[in-house]
């Protein structure tokens, strides 16, 4: 696969082929990504819950996003890395959320940001942008203001509700963003910013197929979620968690009954060396 940059996923985008983005957290799962051909990979915070067994993104540092980040970009040549700006790493102001975006990238090697919001956070989004670092924004439902929506709920189904969502997602194109991921909204609402949208492109989660993109947490795909809890708008293609327990298991058994290591796992020794090693 060739190099994703923004020219490229804006040509895609144009042509009427779909943006793919999955999470990576690792080395060794944004390898695989790599290899499997995924147009851009997202170092989400959601890596507070996946990785770091955190109840929600909250506790989420700007040091655990560039040390996560590093260890994705790199496995990283082709695929578009995204770095998530994690909860109040860009709330207080032009000045911090352009440090911390910078930081980021200088010590992440990721290719763009991400932030949460959308009118409330254009100020944020346009100096970043200004600064020569992409930005994808993120509306809809944004799991670092959940408290605010009383927990992870669809959001834009009231006509107040989804004209905030419109008007977000029209302020974070108006900044500079060149994508935005609109997360757990109705799927004619996500179509209508789709359509509404120009020069920035959408990446849905949780909202429906008339997106230009998706997105979807790698263990959510994967079938490896911790808990086994499995949103709605999640598809399994893969139930990698349990054929990794099986692994551990059958691994364990071998240990146990001695049928692993085997002769050929071991290493050869010289027989001479050895009869002296006896003496
Ligand atoms: O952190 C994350 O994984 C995200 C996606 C769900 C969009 O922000
Ligand atoms: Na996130």
């Amino acid at each position: 696969m060739a190099k994703n940059t923004v020219l490229t996923l804006a040509k895609q985008v144009a042509e009427g082929q779909k943006v793919t983005m999955v999470t990576s957290y690792d080395y060794t799962m944004a390898s695989i990504v790599e290899a499997a051909g995924i147009n851009m990979i997202l170092v989400g915070d959601s890596l507070g819950m996946t990785m770091l067994g955190y109840d929600d993104t909250i506790p989420v540092t700007m040091d655990d996003m560039v040390h996560h980040t590093r260890a994705v970009t790199r496995a990283t040549s082709d695929t578009f890395v995204v770095g998530d700006m994690p909860f109040m790493s860009y709330q207080l102001g032009v000045e911090q959320a352009l440090a911390n975006a910078g930081r980021l990238m200088k010590e992440g090697g990721c290719q763009a940001v991400k932030l949460e919001g959308g009118v409330r956070c254009a100020p944020q989004i346009h100096t970043i942008v200004e600064a020569g670092i992409p930005v994808v924004g993120h509306v809809g439902m944004t799991p670092q203001s959940a408290n605010s929506f009383g927990g992870f709920k669809v959001q834009g189904k009231s006509t107040e509700n989804a004209q905030r969502i419109v008007d977000d997602a029209l302020a974070v194109e108006e900044a500079g963003a060149f994508a935005v991921v609109l997360e757990c909204v109705p799927r004619d609402l996500a179509e209508f910013i789709t359509s509404k949208l120009t020069h920035c492109f959408t990446i849905g989660i949780g909202a429906g197929a008339g997106c230009d993109g998706q997105v979807l947490v790698a263990q959510d795909l994967l079938g490896m979620t911790p808990g086994g809890f499995k949103p709605k708008f999640v598809r399994q293609f893969a139930q990698v968690g349990d054929a990794m327990r099986q692994a551990y298991v059958d691994y364990a058994e071998a240990v146990q009954s001695g049928e692993f290591p085997a002769f050929e796992n071991g290493f050869k020794m010289d027989p001479e060396v050895m009869d002296q090693i006896r003496r």
